[in-house]
């Protein structure tokens, strides 16, 4: 038995929702391939160039699937197939497509033994491995597809949301910002009134993605926490963010724990001009740069 699967993307936190919000988009994806061995066996092979660990224990898929194996008392192990297009350390939920594409492909092959809420269980190991974080606001979004809130962790209960009509331009400097050094820099307290900004801009985000209401979630996509903080690891953000919103862009912020950042707009055309713009930005001072144009999936 096999199965083969494309696992999107995810841009999380959300701007204003830390931790708490994420969404997938639809470029760009990985594309993975399980299948179930007679044998104990956990066999993961990479078909791209990022020299990712293959050893199981090492590597996120693998670490996932040791998990369940062991949850379910498996005899079964698994042959795992990864071309990876989503770049790690990109901040566009790299390690999570993994993740999640293990956890979602192992139970199909299994007979679908697990829930969601089981199979996000199992995903964040692999999380965890990666960042040191059990973080689950890129592997809900990869799993449910969409939007998606991730209410609590622990308990796990995640509220799929609305799916805006929005585009999405996101450019990747090749500068190396760490999950794990991205969240050591971040205050431990913050102040009552920061709270409340920060409060208000997650609950008018999700209004505006509940009722499709653009310019609330553009003008909700503001952060005074992590943002100001984070920013200072990422060169050139400020501009980056200052012409994108003189382009139309209904507002963003940092992808992730970055570097990548993105920006939403009501016109994909909107989105392919930003894009451009932000690819400018990096060669003007010799940084390479990807950058792709999506919509939510
Ligand atoms: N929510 C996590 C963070 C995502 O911002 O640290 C990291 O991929």
């Amino acid at each position: 038995k096999n199965i083969k699967i494309k696992v999107p993307a995810t841009i999380a936190n959300l701007v204003c929702g830390f931790d708490i919000l994420g969404m997938a988009i639809n470029e760009p994806y990985d594309e993975m391939e399980l299948r179930l061995l007679e044998s104990p066996d956990i066999i993961i092979r990479h078909t791209d160039s990022f020299n990712l660990p293959e050893e199981a224990s090492k590597n996120v898929a693998g670490a996932v699937l040791l998990k369940i194996q062991t949850h379910l008392n498996l005899k079964n192990g698994f042959e795992v197939i990864i071309h990876k297009n989503i770049k790690p350390g990109s901040g566009l939920g790299s390690s999570a497509a993994s993740a999640a594409g293990a956890a979602f492909a192992a139970n199909h092959l299994l007979g679908n033994v697990l829930s969601k809420e089981e199979m996000v269980h199992f995903a964040m190991f692999g999380e965890e491995l990666a960042s040191g974080v059990r973080h689950a606001d890129n592997i809900a979004p990869c799993m449910y597809g969409g939007i998606a809130l991730i209410k609590s962790s622990d308990p796990i209960d995640i509220i799929p949301l609305n799916t805006p009509d929005l585009f999405i331009a996101a450019v990747h400097p090749q500068v190396e910002v760490k999950t794990s050094d991205a969240r050591q820099i971040l205050k431990k307290n913050i102040s009552m009134k920061d709270a409340i900004q920060q409060w208000g801009n997650i609950a008018g985000l999700i209004a505006g993605i509940e009722k499709n209401d653009l310019t609330l979630i553009g003008r909700s996509l503001n952060d005074g926490i992590v943002e100001p903080v984070r920013s200072i690891l990422i060169p050139q953000f400020h501009e980056i963010k200052t012409k994108s919103l003189e382009l139309g862009a209904l507002g963003g912020g940092i992808s992730g724990s970055g570097p990548s950042v993105f920006m939403v707009t009501e016109k994909e055309e909107k989105a392919h001009e930003i894009a451009r713009m932000m690819k400018a930005v990096y060669d003007e001072i010799k940084i390479e740069s990807f950058v792709y144009v999506s919509e939510i999936n």
